[in-house]
């Protein structure tokens, strides 16, 4: 039977209790961890959201306290009144309140439980399908609980910090208007008008550019951002941004700004220090040192452009490559020139998944003999040319893609990641922080037979490449940059588009009819008719800042209540059918439901 907390009130968490305290007379509610019945004497575990703290039922007066704390199981919820003591037993230096216990004077049982599917303890081995259909349980343990807290001294800083520099937060609209270019888009069907439809925001991109044409000056926003994309480890169909934009100015102020807002975080939640300027990359140079335009840095491994050496040999593999405008480029895995074959094919199929035909390699033995897979197709002075090239030496694992330069940054760059796995190169106590910058402006997209925007239509593209925008837009850098972390994109932003004659242009380059443009983003195009001044932002992944952060592998374990790979939430069952009546409402008629 529950019992009421009437009279009582809770004086502290656990874990706020200290040697300090010894000698107060205390009152603490929490769930029950663990009980220990030692025959007259029962010694309790109480969990709060801060931690651990031990009570103590015992003394012969005491007899049915001791009888009602014996039949006490986990997670019932209790509130408890007593006396801070020292440790009677043993020091426990594991736990913060180690030193003290609680001598029950008092005690209510607020809730019983049944047993929970899984314990609530750290780094359990449960399923994650079972931790997420009962994430309120999940969401009990401690590291769940360190992220989240976590997270909030994040956002609660970024507030803060913000705040200092001037920004004003501002709420836009969910509800919206569906734009069709970058992800697919979350809709909602509107009652009031059938067969109409919101967009849910993918950011709040527009919005902010307005607020800039408004006058706000410095915008940001704490944002939920929906996508409809396949997810993966670092991707929610929803999920939260830090989002800002600032006026008159350029890219090196909001590098400046968002240095320094880097480096209080890190310093504050972390203690670790960012050092500051954080290095910047052209993506360019990303791409070609290490086949990514978010390389991590916390290892090298770099890529190497052998073009040059083969182009003459014989080879077909390298020779047809080339010929096709393409290159061959390699990565040297050093001391894994032993890998076992079985294993070097794992990693021929490992970048076939990223488009690429194959894996040449060349395994140099401790004693330097060379094992090939087209040694035959070369003379020696050719291969004596690339191991240099590659800087081998006895001991290393040479490996080779041919393609084009996009199959072979993609497949090299997927593998240099990989080999450093396993070669357990990769420090999560290390943060390596690099912006990305001169982004191109221009995607081909060879699906749709037209250039996609890389960031968005709205992005400044470089002045001294404009004139090429014509003739070869394919070639033309971005006024764009992106803050990547150990690896992955935790932010990225650009200077915007504020010239009307430039924006049309970039519609025109993307294969907009002024008629489309005007149709979905019209009123941009009109408030910068009105005196817009030069605007420039940047939005992090939240999710992702605070996944690093707190050195997990998902955003997953950083979200309260986050879905699952096919976009489903497994606790509360959503995505559901409504019923007739909301649907005809809507004016809507669920045809695979019919059929
Ligand atoms: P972008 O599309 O690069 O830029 O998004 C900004 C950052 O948001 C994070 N992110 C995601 N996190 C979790 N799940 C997702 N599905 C997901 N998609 C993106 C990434 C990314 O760097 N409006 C622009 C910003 C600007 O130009 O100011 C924008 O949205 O960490
Ligand atoms: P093959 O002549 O097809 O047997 O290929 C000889 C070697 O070249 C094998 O190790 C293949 O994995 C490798 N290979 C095939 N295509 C490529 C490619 N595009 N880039 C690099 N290596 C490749």
């Amino acid at each position: 039977m529950a019992e009421s907390m009437k009279g009582l009130k809770r004086t502290h968490r656990c874990t706020e209790l200290s040697a300090a305290n010894i000698g107060e007379t205390v009152t603490v509610m929490g769930w029950v961890q663990k009980n220990r019945n030692k025959g007259g004497i029962v010694f309790l575990d109480l969990r709060d959201r801060s931690g651990i703290l031990q009570i103590v039922f015992e003394g012969e007066e005491q007899a049915e306290l001791i009888e009602k704390a014996a039949r006490l199981r986990s997670e019932f919820v209790i509130a408890v009144v007593g006396k801070v003591e020292a440790r009677s037993g043993a020091v426990n230096e594991n736990l913060a309140t180690g030193q003290i216990e609680i001598r029950a004077e008092e005690l209510r049982v607020l809730s019983e439980a049944e047993t929970p599917p899984f314990p609530i303890e750290e780094n359990i081995k449960t399923k994650e399908e079972l931790r997420l259909k009962y994430r309120y349980l999940d969401l009990r343990r401690p590291d769940l609980q360190r992220n989240l807290m976590m997270r909030s001294k994040v956002t609660t800083l970024t507030r803060q910090f913000l705040a200092e520099e001037g920004f004003l937060e501002i709420e836009t609209p969910i509800l919206g208007k569906s734009t069709p270019e970058g992800a697919r888009d979350y809709l909602v069907p509107s009652r009031i008008h059938p067969g109409s439809f919101y967009g849910l925001p993918q950011s709040p991109q527009l919005f902010k550019q307005l607020l800039m044409c408004s006058g706000y000056d410095r915008y940001f926003q704490i944002a939920k951002c929906f996508r409809d994309e396949d997810l993966r480890a670092d991707r929610q169909p929803e999920f939260t941004q830090i989002d800002m934009e600032l006026s008159f100015v350029d890219v090196d102020d909001v590098i400046d700004v968002n240095e320094r807002y880097l480096a209080k975080v890190f310093k504050e939640v972390l203690d670790v220090d960012v050092q500051l300027p954080i290095r910047r990359m052209t993506w360019q140079e990303a791409m070609d040192r290490f086949g990514s335009d978010k390389p991590d840095l916390r290892f090298g491994m770099e890529l190497v452009n052998v073009t040059e050496v083969v182009k003459d040999s014989e080879f077909a593999v390298f020779k047809g490559a080339i010929e096709n405008g393409g290159t061959v480029r390699g990565i040297n895995a050093k001391g894994q020139g032993q890998m076992p074959r079985k294993k070097i094919d794992k990693l021929v199929s490992f970048v076939k998944d990223y488009g690429a035909k194959g894996l040449a390699y060349i395994a140099i033995s401790p004693d330097n003999t060379i094992k090939s897979s087209f040694a035959k197709f070369m003379t020696e002075e050719e291969m004596a040319a690339l191991v240099k090239a590659m800087d081998g030496e006895a001991g290393d694992l040479l490996l080779f893609a041919a393609d084009k330069n996009k199959v072979v940054w993609d497949s090299l760059g997927a593998l240099r990641l990989e080999l450093a796995k396993q070669m357990e190169l990769l420090d999560k106590n290390e943060y390596n922080f690099v912006w990305i910058t001169e982004f191109p402006l221009l995607e081909w997209s060879d699906e749709q037979g037209r250039f996609l925007a890389m960031h968005h239509p709205f992005t400044m593209p470089m002045e001294e490449d404009l004139e090429r925008i014509d003739t070869d837009p394919g070639s033309v850098r971005a006024k764009a940059y992106d803050i990547v972390l150990n690896g992955n994109e935790i932010g990225g932003g650009s200077i915007r588009i504020y010239q009307n004659e430039i924006q049309e242009k970039m519609f025109e380059v993307l294969g907009f009819t002024k008629e489309q443009a005007h149709e979905q983003f019209g009123f941009l195009l009109d408030a910068f008719k009105y005196g817009v001044p030069p605007h420039a932002g940047l939005a992090y992944g939240l999710d992702r800042l605070v996944m690093l952060m707190a050195k997990e592998d998902s955003i997953r374990d950083v979200m309260a209540f986050p879905k699952i790979k096919d976009a489903s939430c497994l606790m509360t069952e959503a995505p559901g059918l409504v019923d007739e009546k909301q649907m005809k409402e809507l004016g809507l008629q669920n045809r695979s439901v019919e059929e």
